[in-house]
């Protein structure tokens, strides 16, 4: 079978890589919308993008009212911005957030209306230029080709695709990872690894995101402890950066599984961060995942070196899926009553939460494929 690898044009990655990306950034076009969030102003993030923009001439305006997971408001917010400062590209500084947050923004720049109408069609037009910076070691949306908007109106989280939202610019620079909390390298942390791991057990995987994904894996569990109990750890956040990247180009190339697929119906109706509710879900998912999939997870625990080579495919299995649920445990992640969601409304939703689920196509990716009524045990099992 043929297979296609999208990544980024161009990708700076370590220590300096802002400085280094400076010239291909400002060669983008004349005027730059920073799309960010207060806490990058705070943190003096946003300070680093202006000095590099500054000490290239090149002129920009700053859009920072992201306020949480992106909305179609959002999105039509910074488009206005960037009409009346007649900006013709973009600079992604965040979080997931900012950096879909920008790509939306890039669609609807280019091609008028609103996000909504770009939804269940791939988007292959030309969009505004787009430079991405994540902040978080978690996402990977700086080489993915999707971006998640809520729908306001709707209450999902659109999930919208296509090679034209890839950032052609990733800069992958370490230093902006440092300043986050414990809580927010967890939940993000967390997310890297759902997407290695559903991408290396993907019924989509190929030959190339394989490669991605065991390194990412690999990485993850060496680093992402330390960066947790230690955040001013320059080398374990310098490898947790590029995990994060290469499990985004394993997962945007390989598609995310029963997680991911059951992770946004959570956020979209109880405003649980993406992170956090993959998070949640590993420990009800992973037993019903490994089923359908013994070999696959058995390589992921022979490549962390929690399995020894002689173990048969099950127990090595069941050693990675061992390995994962005490990373879970020992990063504090909450169940969705210690996040403070009612059971009873949870309850009332899990028709719609297992129907969008399947209808997101995310959950079909398992080899394990789940019934809708396997969707809504696994729901229901995470109140046990
Ligand atoms: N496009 C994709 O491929 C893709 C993949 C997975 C998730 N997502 C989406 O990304 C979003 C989540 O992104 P996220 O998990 O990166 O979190 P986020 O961008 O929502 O950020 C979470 C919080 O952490 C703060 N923060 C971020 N970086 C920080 C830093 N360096 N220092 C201090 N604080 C910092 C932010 O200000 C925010 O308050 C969700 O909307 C999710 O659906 C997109
Ligand atoms: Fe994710």
């Amino acid at each position: 079978m043929a297979n296609v690898l999208l990544v980024p044009h161009q990708i700076f990655t370590g220590e300096g890589a802002l400085t280094k990306a400076g010239p291909s950034i400002c060669a983008l076009g004349k005027k730059a919308l920073i799309v960010t969030d207060p806490f990058m102003i705070k943190f003096g993030n946003v300070a680093k993008v202006e000095d590099m923009l500054k000490s290239n001439n090149a002129p920009y305006a700053v859009f920072s009212d992201i306020t949480g997971e992106p909305t179609d408001k959002m999105v039509e917010a910074a488009v206005e911005m960037y009409k009346a400062e007649g900006c013709d590209y973009m600079i992604a500084l965040g979080g997931g957030s900012c950096i879909d947050t920008m790509k939306a923004c890039a669609v609807v720049a280019a091609g008028g209306g609103a996000i909504t109408d770009y939804m269940g069609r791939s988007i292959e037009e030309d969009v505004a230029p787009m430079v991405a910076i994540p902040t978080t070691a978690g996402t990977g949306s700086e080489a993915t080709r999707v971006t998640i908007i809520a729908d306001t109106v709707n209450k999902v989280k659109m999930m919208l695709f296509g090679p034209s939202i890839v950032p052609p610019v990733a800069v992958v620079d370490p230093q902006f990872t440092m300043t986050a909390p414990p809580s927010v390298t967890a939940n993000t942390g967390l997310d890297a690894l759902c997407h290695c791991m559903e991408a290396y057990t993907s019924r989509l995987a190929q030959p190339l995101t394989d490669t991605f994904a065991l390194s990412a894996v690999k990485r993850i569990v060496a680093n992402l402890s330390t960066c947790y109990h230690d955040g001013k750890n320059v080398e374990a956040r310098a490898q947790m950066s590029i995990a994060a990247l290469e499990a985004g180009i394993a997962f945007t190339n390989a598609s995310v599984t029963i997680i991911h697929g059951m992770s946004r119906p959570i956020g979209a109706l109880f405003h649980v961060p993406h992170g956090t509710s993959n998070a949640m879900l590993i420990k009800v998912c992973l037993p019903f995942m490994i089923t359908g999939c013994y070999p696959r997870f058995a390589d992921l625990g022979k490549a962390i070196g929690v399995a020894a080579d002689t173990d048969d495919d099950k127990t090595a299995a069941e050693k990675f899926m061992a390995k994962v649920m005490s990373m879970v445990d020992e990063m504090g992640i909450p169940t969705p009553e210690q996040f403070g969601i009612n059971k009873e409304e949870f309850f009332a939703n899990l028709e719609k939460m297992a129907d969008d689920a399947l209808t997101s196509g995310s959950p079909q990716n398992t080899w394990h494929q789940p019934t809708k009524e396997e969707l809504i045990d696994l729901y229901k099992k995470l109140w046990d």
